[in-house]
């Protein structure tokens, strides 16, 4: 019997949507990638060349009405998910988006509620959830290794902000980039956010602050089960990409360090030290990128339900909003 793969098309080829693509091409046997597109013609063609994908456009809605395509990866810019999401459900697509689905609730609500209208299955791409780090530490909380949960402390830096333009679009640093790590904070501890109190700086990149956001920010959460967290943000750590979990309960603890290219560790007459970090997302988070999108291929497959839902896509922007509210009021808010 020939085996049942799952014919896709690819909307947006930049950034994530080229590593999607090669995953999808060279990783996923049971991915059967079928068209790509993106207003960008050469963007478009050059995965296409790249990644063997048979056919290319510059509009998504030829993919929507390819007859054999049965699930598309949104990987476009983030102001055009819920509309993608909309049309996609309509045609009768499975879906996986990249996070977020949108920067306001009203849009998110909308997508949602077409999903649900269409039958169709809607994945977030919160690829964290999928590293093994971190599953780990969800794996510790839920056999009760460390006992009852109490504290959560995120680092999560990047090594360099990306270009200004992008900062200037991009909804601010707790919709773009803090949004990971409330994901991360509700799936860990297995329980909802109900308070958070942020404050920020941006003393050594002013640029960043006349565009709008700020460099380095720290949130305090109150989870719904009691848990008290801290997240800690930076677009700048010049050491590197900087990931790191550490998770206190009643009966011990349980903490991840950052991955690295290599285990060396040199020793001289002046130091102990090691090459830097994993650079940043694309080589750090590679094996979750292939183990998320493989998730997707077997949840519509086996139909069974996503491991990561449009309310998970939800939420995180709804913390994101209240942190950015925290901020601006210098006041805790409660979701
Ligand atoms: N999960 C992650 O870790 C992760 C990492 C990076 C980006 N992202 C998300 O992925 C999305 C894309 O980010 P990126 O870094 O790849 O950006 P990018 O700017 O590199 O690529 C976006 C691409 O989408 C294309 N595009 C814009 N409108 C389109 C449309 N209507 N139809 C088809 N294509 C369209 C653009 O031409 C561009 O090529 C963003 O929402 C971002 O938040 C997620």
């Amino acid at each position: 019997m020939p085996v049942q793969t799952l014919k896709m098309g690819l909307i947006g080829a930049g950034r994530i949507g080229r590593l999607h693509a090669e995953h999808l091409t060279s990783r996923i046997p049971l991915a059967d990638l079928l068209m790509v597109a993106d207003p960008f013609e050469n963007a478009a063609r050059s995965c296409a060349e790249r990644y063997a994908i048979p056919s290319y456009g510059r509009n998504y809605s030829a993919v929507l009405d390819h007859p054999d395509i049965q699930a598309v990866v949104i990987c476009s810019s983030t102001d055009t998910h819920a509309q993608i999401i909309e049309e996609a459900a309509q045609a009768g697509k499975h879906i996986f988006c990249e996070k977020p689905i949108a920067l306001d609730l009203l849009s998110i609500d909308q997508a949602i509620e077409a999903v649900k209208r269409a039958g169709v299955k809607l994945q977030i791409g919160f690829n964290r959830r999928f590293d093994t780090n971190f599953r780990r530490v969800r794996q510790a909380v839920e056999q009760g290794e460390i006992g009852q949960p109490l504290v959560l402390h995120i680092v999560s830096r990047d090594p360099e902000p990306p270009p200004i333009e992008y900062i200037r679009v991009s909804g601010g640093i707790f919709l773009d980039m803090a949004i990971h790590d409330f994901d991360m904070a509700r799936y860990l501890v297995g329980s909802e956010i109900e308070e958070v109190f942020a404050q920020a700086n941006s003393i050594s990149d002013p640029i960043i602050a006349e565009a709008g956001d700020v460099e380095n920010a720290v949130v305090m959460l109150r989870f719904s089960n009691g848990v008290i967290g801290t997240i800690s943000n930076s677009r700048h750590a010049v050491y590197g990409y900087d990931q790191r979990v550490e998770l206190l309960g009643s009966a011990g603890a349980i903490s991840t360090e950052n991955n690295y290219p290599n285990a060396a560790i040199i020793s001289d007459a002046h130091s102990i030290h090691r090459d830097l970090p994993l650079h940043f997302f694309v080589e750090r988070y590679t094996e979750s990128f292939i183990i998320e999108m493989m998730a997707f291929v077997d949840s519509v497959l086996r139909d069974e339900p996503v491991q990561v839902n449009g309310n998970d896509g939800r939420i995180p922007v709804v913390i994101a909003l209240a942190a950015h509210t925290s901020l601006v009021e210098h006041r805790s808010v409660r979701l």
